[in-house]
């Protein structure tokens, strides 16, 4: 019998973080949702629990947890980062699906940082690399959830602090966590892995926040248009996600990947394969999120 792996899942009340942690716990993981909201994330937990128990699955209700961090808040994804291993002793993955796309900008956090930066690069990055040397006992994969966009980075203006327009600042981010994919897996190479998923477009219609997840405005119309011709359920993007992190094998072998859904992309990810942006990038938020190790 294989090894129940256990799955860390960010960004898990979202559209695609929930419906992977589903497709995760559905094929035996132990699925761990990771969210800002305590009271959301517990009724997350136990709707998968519902539905596990709808399919006669008979999966232990202990099977999914919920942590609580604010990817924005370094204090916070550092306590989280504590009390993750202190409860897992084995990390087998780690799926990074937060997104915050928070217009009006720039949005400066007490801490001084751009909230989206913080949020969608700044914090997934502390997480991770606190975790690292527990998921390089059970050689673990880090997956990165991008987007189908590029941006170049503004090493002037990284956080989009001085000029923000809304959508270029968060597709930056997104870049930003395309090059740090890469570069996890270069400087992990053999230890961990470390993959990027394209999820398309997908969007859970039954979420009773996502008005207040649109944009507004112009920005807004055309996402909204997009949604209703476009838009697949987000189970399109968890089940294959799930597979990606589940499938036994040599994870080095997917090391540095790109995966649109199911497919390995054969085309060469520039941002992902930009050897000198990705290590000054690493050695820039090493220097805005402080130190690596606890
Ligand atoms: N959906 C798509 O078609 C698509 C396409 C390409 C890329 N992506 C990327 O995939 C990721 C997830 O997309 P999605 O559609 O699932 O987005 P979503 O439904 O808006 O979910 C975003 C998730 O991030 C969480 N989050 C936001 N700010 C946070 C914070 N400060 N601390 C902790 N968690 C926070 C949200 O928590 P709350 O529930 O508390 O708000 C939610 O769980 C995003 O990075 C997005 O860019 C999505």
């Amino acid at each position: 019998m294989t090894k129940q792996q256990t799955i860390l899942v960010a960004g898990a009340t979202g559209s695609i973080g929930n419906s992977a942690a589903v497709a995760l716990a559905k094929r035996g993981a132990r699925v761990v949702l990771l969210g800002r909201r305590a009271e959301k994330l517990s009724s997350r937990a136990d709707s998968i629990r519902d539905a596990l128990t709808d399919a006669g699955d008979g999966h232990e209700v202990t099977d999914i947890s919920t942590l609580v961090i604010d990817f924005s808040d370094m204090d916070s994804v550092r306590a989280a980062a504590e009390e993750a291993l202190n409860r897992f002793p084995a990390i087998d993955g780690l799926v990074l699906s937060v997104g915050a796309f928070i217009q009006g900008g720039p949005n400066v956090l007490p801490s001084g940082h751009e909230v989206m930066f913080a949020t969608n690069v700044m914090g997934p990055f502390l997480f991770t690399n606190l975790l690292l040397e527990r998921m390089q006992q059970s050689d673990g994969l880090v997956l990165h959830v991008i987007a189908p966009f590029h941006e170049a980075l503004d090493w002037d203006d990284l956080e989009s602090l001085k000029n923000q327009r809304p959508m270029k600042a968060f597709n930056r981010t997104k870049e930003c966590n395309r090059v740090i994919a890469g570069e996890l897996a270069r400087r992990y190479a053999g230890r961990i892995s470390s993959v990027a998923f394209d999820p398309t477009f997908v969007l859970d219609k039954s979420d009773p926040e996502l008005k207040d997840r649109w944009p507004h405005g112009f920005a807004g119309f055309v996402w909204r248009l997009m949604a209703i011709f476009r838009a697949k359920p987000a189970e399109v993007a968890g089940e294959p996600l799930a597979e990606l992190m589940l499938t036994p094998r040599d994870r080095g072998s997917i090391n540095g990947a790109l995966f649109v859904l199911d497919k390995r992309s054969d085309k060469r990810d520039e941002a992902m394969n930009d050897e000198a942006e990705g290590e000054r990038l690493w050695d820039r938020l090493e220097l805005l999120t402080g130190p690596l190790q606890r």
